[in-house]
Order: structure tokens, then C-alpha cells, then sequence
């Protein structure tokens, strides 16, 4: 059965934000090369669109991780599910995440990635989800901030589907 979903982002504000975002990154990054460590899997839709709209040279790297211990909690830890294949010593990092929800997560992955001596670490996401946030995590980069909703859409899943819709929805129940 389908699901009906609720434009809550559309194809054309996500792409013109994301090409905003591209231009305030290149500024911020002039004269630099920037070495996108893009979180999977929902991190893989924004990392293409935003990459493109990035003027100075961009060199790109994947990573897989999961939070277990406490679920959700801040007390729990994470878990490298795929590494890097390329070393971060030197590099001028930026990570780039679908959403940052409750921000254990990113709160993990961070002091991970900084003992690899990246030359700078930054982070941007394309939702950022405020309300919801236990673990105090600062994002130099945020697309839109969204409300409390579960949402899908452009990298985000629902029991792993809905990741190709070309824009942000909610799932009406
Ligand atoms: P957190 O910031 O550690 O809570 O982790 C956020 C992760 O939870 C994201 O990378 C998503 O995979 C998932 N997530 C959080 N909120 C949503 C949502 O509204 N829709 C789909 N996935 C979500
Ligand atoms: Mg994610």
C-alpha cells in the first residue's frame, strides 16, 4: 500500500537553498580544498546536489555509522559501520548529514574524526531538527530547520524507502 505524503519542502526551494548554501561554502573555503566526509546513507542525496554547487575543489569520502548502547541516549555510543577509505590528517573536513535529530550521532562521530587530525572539521546538514536535540552539537551549515514531524524524502527514509523522493514530505497516517 502507499503511503500519502505531505509536501513539506519542494523540489525547486530545497535546490535553490542548497545552491545558496554551495555559494556560502565555496566563500568560506576560498583558496582551500574541502573534503566532504558524506554520512550514509541519507547524507548521499544532499552531498551530490551540494557538491555541485561548490566552486572550489572538492574531494569526497564515505562513512557509515550507527548509535547503539542507550538507543537514542546520550550515554550511548557509536558505531563505525563503513570507514573512510582516505585519511583526514591535514584535510580541511567538512561532514555532510541529512538531518541532525537528537545529535548523539554527530556528538560521537566528532571527537572520532578530530583524534585523525583534520586540519579544520565542519559540519552541515540539510534539516536540522532543534526540538529535538540531547547532545550539544554545533553545525556551521543548516538548509532548513524543521519542526518535531518525521520526515522523508531527498536521502530521508521511512523503513528505508521514500529516499528518492525529490523532496521533503511527511507521511500522513
Ligand atoms: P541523531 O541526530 O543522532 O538523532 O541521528 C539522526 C539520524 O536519525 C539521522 O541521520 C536519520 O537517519 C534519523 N532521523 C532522524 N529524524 C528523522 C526523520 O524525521 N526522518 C527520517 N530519519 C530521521
Ligand atoms: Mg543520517
Amino acid at each position: 500500500m502507499e503511503d500519502k505524503i505531505n509536501v513539506l519542502i519542494s523540489e525547486e526551494d530545497l535546490k535553490n537553498r542548497i545552491a545558496e548554501l554551495g555559494e556560502q561554502i565555496s566563500r568560506d573555503y576560498a583558496g582551500k580544498e574541502i573534503h566532504i566526509i558524506s554520512v550514509l546513507r541519507g547524507g548521499v542525496f544532499i552531498t551530490t546536489g551540494l557538491s555541485n554547487c561548490i566552486t572550489v575543489p572538492v574531494t569526497i569520502d564515505f562513512m557509515s555509522v550507527s548509535s547503539y548502547g542507550n538507543g537514542t541516549n546520550t550515554s550511548g555510543n557509536v558505531l563505525i559501520k563503513k570507514d573512510l577509505e582516505d585519511d583526514i590528517e591535514g584535510k580541511d573536513v567538512l561532514i555532510v548529514e541529512d538531518i541532525i535529530d537528537s545529535g548523539v550521532t554527530l556528538s560521537k562521530l566528532i571527537p572520532m574524526l578530530k583524534q585523525r587530525k583534520p586540519a579544520s572539521l565542519k559540519i552541515c546538514t540539510l534539516l536540522d531538527k532543534p526540538d529535538r536535540r540531547e547532545a550539544d552539537v554545533k553545525v556551521d551549515y543548516i538548509g532548513f530547520k524543521v519542526p518535531d514531524k518525521f520526515v522523508v524524502g531527498y536521502g530521508l527514509d521511512y523503513q528505508q524507502k521514500y529516499r528518492n523522493l525529490t523532496y521533503i514530505g511527511e507521511i500522513i497516517v
